[in-house]
């Protein structure tokens, strides 16, 4: 069992234990789990070279621990309850068992399609049980995976397959969303087009939309397993051997694939959902995050299997086909527990109480929130309306890089605050730091969040390229993992997360990197170039705001047809996620005379605060920002 904290001052011990002795604290927990060889050392560890090893020579695979150590306990219990888009079609539900054997003799027919211990596997595929099994397959027989969320474009895809040399590719002919069927193997398609390595694909079907299937390299899932028997002995895996990649955004470049490995990403998710949701036996836990994001990772599979969960796992969107999907799906299911993101919630507020005074929500003992910041408005609404005042909310920060959750309250041991991710969890040594990297002591502090010690969870490289974590995270304060988050540390020594201090921007619990969106835009034949930044947006946490200049040539072009056709080049390059809610087309940017794009003054404007634009003396023409500020802007509708 998973040692569990339930007071606060049983937390408070932990925390302490966890900090004077690190080793001891996680070698405890690590016992709970099934290794086949126990590790010599615990921790090895160096952050100025990033070298991070836990549970030295440990072996272990992580499925062994989901399945083989708990089936004869719970392996008729719901492991998957899924709910499909449409509420009228029937749903799937998957016992530990039935599950179990679908992971096996998915990972028999990855090993006949010749992939290996180490190979990378790409999954791109809708909210369905067949995400969740082929994640688990990989990790049966050792293979990585990389799940790249559906909504991304062919040509964001193409960039992931080719930077993680990726052979064989896991999709789905189509995927139903709201009142609308998605093409999704047309997109594989088209990615494949740059992709010469990959050799074999393999499609779920899901709406029987009409797709190309191409000879020798598709094959259909229902065929592919046909006939293969369901069982499967685990391979073997060291504790630091790659789990799986995971592709995100950051202030510069193409998105980077985050490497997480085995055993201390195991110990850690597990840990942290069983102490921040406090999950009990017969709980039924609902987290609405998409498998294409960490948090469907760590929280919809890795950690609530790893502690015989019962997940409820949800096809569609929020607001179909009402705007009460979410409270009918806990009042179907008796969800207990509820994972959200502040997006989610802001959007539905919008439709007042009614919605959710239809169903009865009673079953609800623990709210959960991730992915930005909530604000205080939205937290009440959780709290009183979703939550009827009985329920605690876990404000739980994290990133993908952290594998699991850092700073959370515990359910009902944490005292919580509204917009206050409260305390760190056990084994997680926060540090604020000034701009030059002063550590700022005591309370009533405002800074930037670094973490001085590591902890299970933590990426260990970014795929291909050691150099580019090293200097992402671990550069800008010698000796720390910065975050790129600004924080504040109350008087109570409560942590509130302030949201991103670089050129990440967050937009509805999506991070995207301004470089990103830029060189979208400048892909379009008629833009010079571009300045992209983040602006407050009442549903969204952030929106994104285009500064454009075009070429001359634009001006025998309708500006409504440009704006369209900028729109389809964000959507093309990256996906809808990335669309710029404004645009503003300008003739110039404001720049230092070394050439820099002074984003801090296009930010001002952007947030509607032209006034106190600070010292612009060091622009080369400074004209420029007074005519931005007085120009049109073109509004695009969201
Ligand atoms: C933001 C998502 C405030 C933060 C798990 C972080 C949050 C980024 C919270 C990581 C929270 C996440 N309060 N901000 N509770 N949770 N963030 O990698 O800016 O998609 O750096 O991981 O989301 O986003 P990612």
């Amino acid at each position: 069992m998973i040692p569990k904290i339930n007071t606060l001052s049983g937390y408070l011990y932990e925390y302490q234990k966890s900090v004077t002795n690190p080793e001891a604290f996680w070698e405890n927990i690590a016992q709970s789990f099934y290794w086949r060889k126990k590790w010599d050392k615990v921790l090895e560890w160096d952050f100025v070279n990033l070298d991070v090893k836990w549970f030295v020579n440990g072996k272990l695979n992580i499925t062994e621990n989901i399945f083989e150590k708990n089936l004869f306990i719970f392996g008729d219990k719901p492991a998957i309850v899924w709910e499909p888009n449409n509420p009228s079609e029937p749903g799937v539900t998957l016992t530990y068992r039935q599950l179990y054997e679908k992971v096996c003799q998915f990972a028999n027919v990855l090993v006949q399609n010749g992939v290996k211990k180490g190979d990378r596997v790409c999954i791109y595929m809708p909210m369905v049980p067949e995400a969740a099994v082929a994640m688990l397959a990989c990790a049966r027989i050792g293979a990585v995976h990389s799940v790249v969320f559906a909504g991304f474009s062919a040509n964001s895809l193409a960039d992931r397959i080719n930077d993680a040399e990726v052979r064989v590719v896991l999709t789905s002919d189509g995927n139903f969303r709201g009142p609308k069927s998605i093409p999704v193997k047309a997109v594989v398609d088209e990615a494949l087009e740059s992709c010469p390595l990959v050799d074999r694909v393999i499609v779920l079907k899901r709406t029987s939309m009409a797709v190309t299937m191409k000879p020798g390299r598709d094959v259909w899932w229902h065929d592919a397993v046909r006939g293969v028997p369901a069982d499967n002995k685990a391979t073997e895996m060291d504790a630091e051997d790659n789990l799986f990649v995971l592709y995100t955004s950051g202030s510069t470049g193409k998105p980077k694939g985050v490497v997480h490995t085995t055993g201390g990403y195991m110990v850690y998710t597990a840990y942290t959902f069983a102490n921040v949701f406090q999950y009990d036996s017969d709980d039924v836990y609902f987290c609405t995050a998409d498998v294409g994001w960490v948090t469907g990772h760590s929280y919809i599979v890795y950690g609530p299997l790893l502690n015989g969960a019962t997940v409820v796992m949800f096809e569609g969107v929020p607001n179909y086909p009402g705007v009460d999907r979410f409270w009918d799906i806990i009042e179907k299911h008796k969800v207990t527990h509820f994972y959200t993101a502040p997006t989610a919630l802001r959007s539905l507020m919008g439709y007042g109480t009614e919605p959710i005074e239809r169903h009865d929500l009673r079953s609800l003992k623990v709210l959960g929130s991730v992915g930005e910041p909530i604000n205080e408005e939205a937290w009440q609404w959780y709290y009183t309306h979703v939550g009827k005042g009985n329920c605690p909310i876990v404000d739980t920060w994290w990133q993908t890089e952290t594998g699991g959750i850092m700073v959370s309250p515990i359910a009902g041991v944490t005292p919580t605050k509204p917009a206050y991710a409260t305390l760190p969890l056990p084994g997680v040594q926060l540090m604020i730091v000034d701009n030059e990297g002063n550590e700022l002591k005591g309370n009533n502090v405002e800074g930037n969040l670094c973490i001085k010690f590591p902890w299970p969870g933590m990426l260990r490289t970014t795929y291909g390229d050691h150099q580019r974590c090293i200097n992402t995270y671990f550069a800008t304060y010698k000796g720390l993992y910065f975050t790129g988050d600004g924080v504040k540390r109350d008087a109570d020594g409560y942590y509130r997360i302030l949201g991103r201090v670089d050129d990440v921007i967050n937009v509805s619990g999506h991070r995207l990197g301004t470089a990103e969106v830029e060189n979208a835009i400048n892909s379009h034949p008629l833009v010079l170039e571009s300045a992209v930044v983040g602006f407050p947006h009442d549903v969204k946490g952030q929106g994104i705001y285009a500064y454009v200049v075009l070429d001359a040539a634009s001006k025998t072009h309708d500006p409504e047809k440009i704006k369209d056709s900028l729109l389809a080049a964000v959507t093309k390059v990256i996906g809808p996620i990335a669309k710029p809610d404004k645009i503003q087309v300008v003739s110039g940017l404001p720049k230092t005379r070394s050439g820099k794009i002074m984003r801090r003054i296009l930010r001002k404007i952007a947030e509607g605060d032209a006034t106190s634009l600070g010292d612009t003396s060091t622009l080369l023409d400074p004209g420029v920002v007074q005519e931005i500020i007085g120009g049109a802007l073109v509004r695009v509708k969201a």
